[in-house]
């Protein structure tokens, strides 16, 4: 499986795909990681396994198509057949998906549908809820709510900040973002209306 990366930030998401490929786990290969961040964390740790990174400035474009058009096209010349967005911060446009139909997966801190969007751990803490996790899912035009593949529970705990709620879901990505792509990998993911059957 030919993987392109979508990233904005940390990355750590991203290791969790190298780190995974490297033990074996795996088998994939990333081909292209882009982010809209020049600073991003993402792009060095791409970098430091040999693996093309480039950061591509949306304000040098003239609106988010011609943007999702650029990568979409970058992608495609590294020969990506599936795009992960590994803490991505921007929506993606309906041509960007149309480029890569049912293969854009996206990593989320919530076990959806509850708390889609931005800041879902305080989310979670604010509502109260006892359990919380993280969802890997198909990307479709809304906001986090494409076909979901894989989640994992975790528990939110008496003292929990955002922050030490946050890193135990973290702990729980790092586990099925992998997971999930060697699904797809094995090609073993199919797509039936909103749901996705594992073969
Ligand atoms: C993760 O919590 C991911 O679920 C969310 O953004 C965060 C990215 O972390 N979409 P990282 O950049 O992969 O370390």
């Amino acid at each position: 499986l030919k993987i392109g990366v979508l990233a904005s930030g940390r990355g750590s998401n991203l290791q969790s795909l190298l780190d995974a490929i490297s033990a074996g786990t795996l088998d994939a290969e990333i081909v292209l990681v882009i982010s809209d961040k020049q600073n991003a964390m993402a792009l060095d740790r791409a970098a430091a396994q040999g693996v093309p990174a480039v950061h591509l400035n949306p304000k040098d474009f003239n609106d988010r198509k011609s943007y999702d058009l650029a990568i979409a096209e970058l992608f495609k010349e590294r020969g990506a057949t599936a795009i992960v967005l590994a803490g991505y911060m921007r929506i993606i446009s309906r041509p960007f998906l149309e480029s890569f139909p049912e293969r854009v997966i996206n990593i989320h801190p919530a076990l959806l549908p509850a708390f889609p969007g931005l800041h879902s751990q305080k989310q979670a803490l604010e509502y109260g809820v006892r359990y919380s996790g993280c969802t890997v899912h198909f990307v479709d035009e809304g906001m986090d709510t494409g076909p979901i593949i894989v989640q994992a529970v975790v528990p939110v705990e008496k003292d929990d900040t955002e922050e030490t709620l946050a890193a135990r879901i973290l702990q729980e990505e790092h586990r099925i973002l992998p997971e999930a792509l060697q699904l797809l990998a094995q090609g073993r993911l199919r797509v039936e209306g909103r749901k996705v059957q594992i073969l």
